[in-house]
């Protein structure tokens, strides 16, 4: 990241700072003394790990206290039996929440053998009262909690896990700070997540986002686009743009600039190659948007666009604020403009009041728009939301019903969509060797689809030219048919 402070050249005698990034860093440094405290007790570098629960705002997030970590002098290990283990957790269905309490528990037993263990959560699971609560009472060899408006004094936390005896507990119940400049530590050298906003205004109402997340809050373009300058510096060649609703980026800055705007000013980016976004909201999603990505060399030919329900009748309900037939009239101009486009979605069955007419409402707009993949999730009550206190919760037999049929025709037609591409060749970033055949690479096209290959792991970060010889259901085999001389 820009601007990383060398912790050695702080001072610590003097008072802590006032300016929050800044102060972060004065914590770091002050965290690096325990850190090596414990090294000399220990004989050994302690280590940490960050298991992340959810989606890729968590990701992000446990990018960042991992790279607070390792820059106090933890040794980063995905092995829960860590010196320092955070859960950074997910609430938005109650499965979640179930696996966090089940994983906890192990937690538990591990650190009965390493007394030194600390045990961290985060995330927006911990912005729920009732967990609290919960933990108070019942998880009491939990050193640290934490919420999502507050991650950014992680390393000032961090200090009081050494600095004092028994459960931490940090909740906001908002926030409208963004702290710029703290360490990260990518999981990939070749691609990264990057926050352009946070939080959501849009209240559907089964969700809990805007709850545990807050109030939308956009990062300002110059800090976003010194951001990927860096990136692309350090090797980064496909970012990910990340907000619950991108496409209301910008709105409230105090000089407002559209998500569109946004992506041409990253487009300029001498060096990165590809641009991702993830989350669209059909109802803001503009012919602007359509335009610039249609003329992009460099945005990818991919959007997720969540349609929950087909029902018009159950999106009134949900507070989504378009109908069935906006949305398809909007899937197809989407289509008609920009031909190569894969469409993928989020589908709730068994939401208040959903009848089987609703969903055979839902399969009808699959059939007609065609998912290239398509996320299918049973509604889960959560409690504070408008719909936990809606009458006609769905018997779950029905649920069952519904779901099953959802999800059949999903893959009927994801299998025919992934399949239109049999023959052609794609330009794939490599991303891994394939877990199954290490002689196996694996990589994604634009439309992130998977393609697996035969190649050297060396080839790892770069974009190749593969020919798609093989469609297996959701992914292809493949073979490099271009090898420019300086890729082998
Ligand atoms: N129950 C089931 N699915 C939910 N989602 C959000 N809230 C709930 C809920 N209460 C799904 C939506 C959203 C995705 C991230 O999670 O489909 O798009
Ligand atoms: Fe939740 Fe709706 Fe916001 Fe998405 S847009 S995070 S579903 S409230």
């Amino acid at each position: 990241m820009t601007n990383i402070r060398d912790l050695e050249q702080l001072d610590l005698q003097g008072s802590v700072p006032a300016e929050e990034t800044e102060k972060q860093y004065y914590y770091m440094a002050r965290a690096r003394q325990y850190v090596k405290a414990l090294t000399a007790q220990l004989g050994r570098t302690p280590t940490c790990c960050v298991t992340t629960f959810g989606c890729q705002m968590n990701a992000r997030d446990s990018e960042k206290l991992v790279g607070i970590l390792h820059h106090v002098g933890y040794e980063v290990t995905e092995d829960e039996h860590a010196d320092f283990v955070i859960f950074n957790t997910c609430t938005v269905r109650d499965n979640a929440n179930q696996r966090v309490y089940g994983r906890l528990g192990e937690l538990k037993s591990y650190k009965k053998h390493n007394p030194s263990m600390k045990i961290a959560l985060c995330g927006c699971m911990m912005q729920e009262p009732t967990v609290i609560e919960k933990l108070r009472a019942s998880y009491r060899f939990v050193d640290l909690i934490f919420g999502t408006h507050n991650i950014f004094k992680f390393a000032e936390l961090l200090c009081r896990t050494f600095e004092q005896q028994g459960m931490i507990i940090d909740i906001w119940k908002d926030t409208d700070q963004i702290v710029e400049d703290l360490p990260v530590e990518r999981k990939y050298a070749f691609k990264s997540g990057i926050n352009i906003m946070f939080g959501c205004n849009n209240f559907c109402s089964y969700c809990i986002v805007p709850y545990v997340r807050g109030r939308e809050r956009s990062r300002e373009p110059k800090d976003i686009l010194r951001e990927i300058e860096k990136l692309v510096l350090e090797g980064v060649v496909e970012i990910m743009l990340l907000g619950q609703n991108v496409n209301s980026y910008g709105k409230n800055l105090k000089e407002p600039i559209s998500f569109a705007q946004l992506l041409r000013e990253i487009e300029k980016i001498e060096g990165l190659k590809r641009i991702r976004f993830m989350t669209s909201h059909p109802k803001d999603l503009s012919d602007e948007l359509i335009q610039v990505m249609k003329e992009s060399k460099k945005i990818c030919r991919h959007l997720h666009l969540p349609l929950q329900s087909g029902s018009t009748r159950i999106l009134e309900r949900m507070n989504r604020r378009y109908t069935k037939e906006q949305y398809l009239a909007l899937a197809e101009k989407i289509r008609r403009e920009i031909p190569d486009i894969a469409i993928t979605t989020d589908i709730i069955v068994g939401f208040p009041g959903e009848t089987m007419e609703d969903v055979e409402e839902t399969i009808d707009v699959i059939r007609r728009v065609k998912y290239d993949n398509a996320f299918t999730f049973i509604y889960s009550k959560r409690t504070g939301t408008p719909a936990a206190a809606m009458e006609n919760q769905v018997p779950e037999a029905q649920v069952k019903e519904g779901f099953d049929k959802v999800l059949k025709v999903v893959q009927d037609t994801a299998r025919e969509q992934v399949a239109r591409y049999q023959g052609r060749i794609a330009e794939v970033l490599v991303e891994e060797v394939n877990e199954q055949d290490d002689s196996l690479l694996t990589g994604r096209m634009s439309n992130n689809t998977l393609v697996h290959f035969p190649g050297p792991p060396e080839l790892i970060g770069r974009i190749v030219t593969v020919s798609l010889d093989r469609c297996q259901g959701f992914y292809y085999m493949g073979q490099i048919i271009y090898k420019s001389k300086n890729l082998w």
